[in-house]
């Protein structure tokens, strides 16, 4: 590994001009890693690489913040774990190159559909995405509802640049293209893959701003975990219950995903911001209430006023890490919104927008979402 962690810092350290982080251009077109390497008689796994920490660079080996996220290009990321050629015949793909908190809709329906794309290739056992953590789990979170397909899609980030000591990207990315290029990942819907971990899209969130063993599911565990880079599941393979999915060609976003926006809940809930919300474009609201969907006398009023008058989709999440909105509240018989399920508030936003996109009735909103 000493050697592979040469290459990434060698590699790296000529694009730093003066201690200044320049970012690599991306290879001209897709490359396909055959090399002296390939064998045909190995899987062939697709790596989707958007940016994030796991390509990240900074100016010295103790720095794990403040670096520039999205530095290094996907061919180096790849070089940098030799041990990939041995379990897969790897195909990158520098989809882009940016730290995840500028990933939005339109990039996301394109990757999906790229996504699908490569899976429907009979040849192509798996893919890999290489994405920030820090809104890994909302992009993880649109490929399960959107790309269709039994084989593994397998996200992976790191928390630590690829220049940092002890870096977790080239591990990371070593067992996820091993999950993508197993037979044992097949039917379990999108995985989310970190610190020798396997979690199901559908919950897993990022529980920690900085610390390695940041991905968690405290309600639902854990899929799996690596034993020797080796993917082991504690079951048989399963999807969530009630997953929904949504055709991205039948109902093509051209201008990118509806606005949904997440207000958040506390003392003295400015009730404001629900009308102002509406006002700069927002077709739905996620609310993530203090409690299981709790939220202000005023809020409440501010927000069936724009239900009535403006169709807002109106989804009441929750602030705690867990738990469930079972439904939005009632008044005077009616139920005034969705609840929001199990959902966190950032994977509701996500939900209700696909929901929206498509069309879905109220009626068949409270139904993805409520599991009624
Ligand atoms: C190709 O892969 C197969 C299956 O893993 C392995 O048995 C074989 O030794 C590999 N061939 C070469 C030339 O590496
Ligand atoms: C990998 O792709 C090559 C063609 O590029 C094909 O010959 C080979 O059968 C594929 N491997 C698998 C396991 O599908
Ligand atoms: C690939 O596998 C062979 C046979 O097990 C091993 O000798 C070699 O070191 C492995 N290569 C890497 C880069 O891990
Ligand atoms: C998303 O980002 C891409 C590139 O960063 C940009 O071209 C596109 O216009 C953005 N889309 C939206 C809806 O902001
Ligand atoms: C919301 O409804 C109010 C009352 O009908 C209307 O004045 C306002 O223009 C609507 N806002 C939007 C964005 O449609």
């Amino acid at each position: 590994m000493f050697s592979l962690l040469r290459l990434v810092v060698v590699a790296s350290s000529a694009l730093l001009a003066g201690g200044v982080p320049v970012p690599v251009p991306a290879p001209a077109a897709p490359m396909l890693f055959t090399r002296d390497t390939f064998n045909a008689s190995l899987p062939n796994v697709t790596i989707f690489a958007t940016g994030g920490t796991i390509a990240g660079s900074a100016g010295s080996s103790s720095q794990v913040t403040g670096y520039k996220a999205g530095a290094l290009g996907v061919d180096v990321l790849i070089e940098a774990v030799p041990a990939i050629t041995n379990v897969s015949n790897v195909k990158g793909v520098q989809f882009s190159n940016i730290g995840s908190q500028a990933m939005n809709s339109s990039l996301l329906v394109d990757l999906s559909q790229q996504i699908q794309v490569a899976v429907d290739n009979p040849y192509v056992s798996g893919v890999v995405v290489t994405h920030g953590t820090d809104t890994l789990e909302e992009t993880a979170f649109f490929l399960e509802l959107t790309v269709r397909t039994e084989k593994p899609i397998v996200v992976v980030g790191a928390m630590r640049p690829a220049t940092a000591i002890s870096a977790d990207g080239p591990m990371n990315l070593l067992e996820a293209v091993t999950l993508a290029a197993s037979p044992k990942g097949r039917g379990r819907g999108v995985m989310v893959v970190l610190n020798d971990r396997i979690g199901s899209a559908y919950y897993t969130t990022k529980s920690n701003a900085n610390s390695l063993d940041t991905f968690k599911s405290y309600e639902q565990g854990f899929l799996g975990t690596f034993e020797d880079v080796l993917p082991f599941f504690f079951y048989p393979p399963a999807t969530p219950v009630g997953r929904p999915y949504f055709d991205l060609v039948k109902n093509d976003p051209v201008d990118g995903m509806p606005q949904v926006d997440v207000l958040y809940g506390y003392q003295e809930l400015n009730a404001a911001l629900i009308p102002a919300a509406v006002e700069s474009g927002a077709k739905g609201l996620v609310l993530a209430g203090s409690g299981a969907g709790s939220w202000t006398d005023d809020g409440n009023a501010a927000v069936q006023k724009a239900i009535r008058e403006n169709h807002t989709a109106i989804v009441y999440s929750r602030r705690p890490m867990d738990g469930f909105v079972a439904q939005a509240p009632i008044e005077d018989g009616v139920e005034w919104g969705i609840g929001g399920g199990f959902l966190n508030p950032q994977k509701a936003r996500i939900l209700l927008q696909l929901a929206i996109n498509a069309d879905y009735s109220v009626a068949q909103m409270r139904s993805i979402f409520e599991h009624n």
